[in-house]
């Protein structure tokens, strides 16, 4: 196996990237439809949306399965892996939503278009705060990694003094 992959306590972190990525592209898309009138966008942004709702859905499956087995303290757990859980379910719920109703009236919805860009916008607000909080579970408390010993307690919301930035 690939050295880096080894140290990884699930396969979490490397399932995520995609719906980050293909939700962002699919957002992007479709609101440079909307501006620019342009069918080929939308096109693209429906495909976007496809494949960030199936990785997204992996990325569910394997955040459920790392939760009970990440090796992080109660509080860490509490303060960071609850709301990143909350925030990325509220995500998944509004995805399932868009990406129905972009399939039922594929590729880009005409009736209640601002309401369809307006929910899409929601959801990736939601998953950036919600991965922020997957990212501090992993930069500041080591979680998923081998890097230094568990538990690390909670220290607050760390600002980039105390991070070391
Ligand atoms: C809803 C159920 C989810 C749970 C219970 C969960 C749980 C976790 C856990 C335990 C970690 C710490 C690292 C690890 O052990 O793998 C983590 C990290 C992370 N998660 Fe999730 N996760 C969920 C969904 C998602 C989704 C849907 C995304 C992306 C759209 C996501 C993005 C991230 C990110 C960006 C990190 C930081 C990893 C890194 O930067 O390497 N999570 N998550």
């Amino acid at each position: 196996m690939l050295t880096g992959a080894q140290h990884l306590q699930n396969i979490h972190p490397l399932v995520i990237h995609f719906p980050i990525a293909f939700l962002m592209g699919a957002a992007l898309f479709y609101f440079a439809a909307w501006v620019f009138k342009k069918d080929d966008f939308a096109k693209t942004g429906f495909r976007a949306l496809l494949l960030g709702a199936l990785s997204l859905a992996a990325a569910v499956g394997t955040g459920l399965y790392a939760e009970d087995g990440v090796m992080v303290a109660l509080d860490v757990r509490q303060k960071l892996l609850l709301p990143h859980k909350q925030f990325m379910i509220a995500t998944a719920v509004l995805c399932a939503f868009v990406t129905l109703w972009a399939l039922v009236r594929r590729p880009f919805p005409k009736k209640g278009r601002i309401l369809f860009l307006a929910l899409l916008l929601l959801m990736v607000i939601t998953m950036v705060i919600g991965a922020d909080f997957g990212g501090q579970l992993v930069y500041d408390y080591n979680a998923g990694g081998n890097a230094c010993p568990q538990p690390v307690h909670f220290k607050g919301r760390l600002g980039p003094r105390q991070r070391g930035g």
